[in-house]
């Protein structure tokens, strides 16, 4: 949800700014824009409508020349999509360029003293409320810029990551944090700033993740000074990352989400490596060993997410039941921090996110904390702010996911949640050795199992091509694969734009039944379990009302194979564990449907990877 980049140092910083902000393009692609103080002094802006690529194109022939600046991929939140709206933004005098990831919540009433005052805006965007602000502070209390800033936050409700340009003080960047990400790269005699580590990786694997409150005061041929809102001194950890540049790069395949789907089984080994020990057939999660009595006492527990992380939750809820006979309860974020939730210290609160940023789930936390809970965080970003604000956890370890429709995300989350379960069952004694080892054991070969579904993708491509047409998709699952049902319906929809819902199967007849006829093509999973009987039927009924079947099914499956349309056969493994197959060809499915309508897959309309806004 909006990238920053910033550069200091003796480069030409115009190169590292553009590259930067291509690296953190999926966080926001409505507008971009840079700010440099060229070589000959000036505090230029050069911002336009549109990708980091039109922003090439606008500042080609521009003076791009200058070893400092900062630059900014918006997604909007305040003022509709365009130039004007589009960071950075001046101060009225034209001395300040700023750039801002968040929400200013009280602009209005800023912009209205402003205003009164006799400043002049020229975007509706709640950033240049901030930089006008702090160019108001700054020359009528004659205070210099870092005090400026100090001031002119503490009057700020909201959240922010920002980064300054001062035309006085060519050698400076100043850069604040509150509830929205904003990393300091620390490189030999050179500093880059970025809302996450993907831009600094390249020149640098030194870096302070900066936290609520501190500003970093970035000069050349110092120290980063960080301060606090008080003006008081602040230590900071200078930290190693252990990000790989081939982690971010596209490796050959069209876009980000294939190579994505494709790097699932090699990121669910890396999420599995040392955690389970394939000889003793054992899970081993460092987070259990340490907090186990508090874990193991939990009255119950409540899992918060968003989006993909919360289809997640669901499948945890399902496995953590099953298993550890621990009641679970699964929460949207956004609902649970405003429901006023009964929760107190004998409840344990697994929160679930990829990005470790998304607001709601951040804020779910403080919420659940302040009530005495215990957190458990499942992340994806080391580091993140969710990270970090959790009592224990597990990092999923799949790598750095670029495409903004979270695939290898999910399936590190499945499998954390299930190696989670296990060590738990194991510690509580709920479930006993032949089927723990027979999980275990499985689970470790899914990984393989994954490859082989990945060999359909040719067959999924033309089942894709079959389907293009449709307005409206119905996605289809019991048990275990409902939430499959509802992330494959998510995937659909966010990079085709066809409507899609997920459904528990039985469901349907409670509803969208009514919705289908020959132009309907409906997606089942529908695998060799328990509850086979009762899908057939419900494929029975799609068919009598000449709805269209892509059934994705077991391995050797023949009847439900005779009725359906199209079929996907997964390689069998434990019911439990079909979500991390069956959700594959789903992935698949969605991202063909959209390359065949012609859609931007790694860049949605309207989404971003990180949401850091309410
Ligand atoms: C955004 C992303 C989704 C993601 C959701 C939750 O909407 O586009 O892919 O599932 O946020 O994000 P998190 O990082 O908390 O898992």
């Amino acid at each position: 949800m909006c990238g920053i980049v910033g550069y200091l140092g003796q480069r030409n910083a115009y190169p590292v700014l553009i590259k930067g902000l291509k690296r953190l393009e999926y966080r926001g692609y409505d507008s971009a824009g840079v700010a440099l103080i060229t070589q000959d002094g000036d505090l230029q802006v050069y911002k336009t409508k549109g990708k980091v690529s039109d922003l090439e194109a606008y500042a080609d022939e521009k003076d791009t020349s200058g070893c400092i600046g900062i630059a900014h991929t918006r997604w909007a939140t305040h003022g509709e999509p365009n130039s004007t709206n589009a960071h950075p933004h001046y101060s009225a005098s034209g001395n300040l360029a700023l750039i801002h990831n968040g929400i200013i919540e009280n602009y209005a009433s800023l912009k209205h003293q402003l205003t009164e005052a006799g400043v002049e805006f020229k975007s509706t965007t709640d950033t240049e409320v901030l930089v006008q602000l702090i160019e108001y502070i700054q020359t009528s209390q004659h205070l210099d810029l870092l005090t400026a800033v100090r001031i002119a936050l503490q009057r700020v409700i909201g959240a922010y990551a920002i980064a300054i340009l001062d035309r006085s003080n060519p050698n400076q960047i100043i850069a604040a944090r509150k509830s929205s990400p904003l990393v300091v790269g620390i490189g030999d005699g050179e500093f880059f700033l970025g809302s996450d580590a993907s831009p600094i990786i390249e020149y640098t694997d030194k870096v302070i993740y900066l936290n609520d409150g501190e500003i970093a005061v970035i000069r050349t041929g110092h120290d980063v000074e960080i301060v606090d809102l008080n003006n008081t001194h602040l230590e900071h950890e200078v930290k190693t990352v252990d990000l790989k540049l081939g982690q971010i790069e596209k490796g050959g395949f069209p876009h980000f989400m294939l190579k994505e789907i494709f790097d699932q089984p090699d990121c669910l080994r890396d999420c599995m490596r040392g955690r389970i020990n394939t000889e003793a057939n054992n899970v081993v999660l460092s987070a259990i060993i340490d907090y186990k009595e508090r874990l193991l006492n939990a009255r119950r527990i409540i899992i918060v997410a968003c989006g993909t992380s919360w289809h997640a939750s669901l499948i945890g809820k399902q496995l953590i039941e099953n298993i550890c006979r621990i009641p679970v309860e699964v929460e949207y974020a956004s609902e649970f921090r405003y429901s006023n939730p009964v929760i107190d210290s004998h409840d344990v609160v697994i929160a679930i996110s990829q990005s470790g940023e998304t607001a709601d789930t951040l804020a779910a936390i403080h919420l659940a904390k302040e009530r005495g809970a215990f957190i458990y965080g499942i992340c994806n970003a080391v580091g993140s702010s969710i990270a970090r604000a959790t009592d224990t956890g597990s990092y999923i370890h799949v790598g750095p996911e670029i495409g903004v429709a979270s695939t290898k995300a999910f399936t590190g989350q499945v499998t954390v949640l299930t190696m989670l379960a296990l060590a738990l069952a194991k510690a509580k004694g709920s479930i006993n050795q032949a089927d723990y080892e027979q999980i275990v054991g499985e689970l470790n070969s899914i990984p393989d199992k994954m490859q082989l579904l990945l060999k359909e993708n040719d067959r999924i491509r033309d089942i894709s091509r079959i389907f293009t047409y449709a307005h409206n998709f119905l996605y289809l699952g019991r048990g275990y694969n409902y939430p499959v049902a509802l992330e494959g319906a998510l995937k659909l929809k966010e990079i085709s734009y066809i409507h899609a819902e997920g459904y528990p199967a039985a469901e349907m007849k409670h509803g969208p039944i009514a919705l289908i006829d020959e132009e309907m093509p409906v997606v089942v999973i529908a695998t060799h379990n328990a509850l086979y009987d009762k899908l057939m039927s419900n494929i029975q009924e799609i068919k009598a009302r000449k709805g269209r079947v892509i059934a994705i099914v077991s391995q050797g499956d023949t009847r439900v194979k005779a009725l359906a349309d199209e079929f996907i056969e997964l390689p069998t493994t434990l019911e439990c564990l079909e979500p991390l197959l069956a959700t594959i060809p789903l992935q698949m499915l969605a991202y063909h449907i959209a390359i065949c309508k012609g859609k931007n897959v790694d860049q949605p309309r309207n989404l971003a990877k990180s949401v850091t806004v309410e």
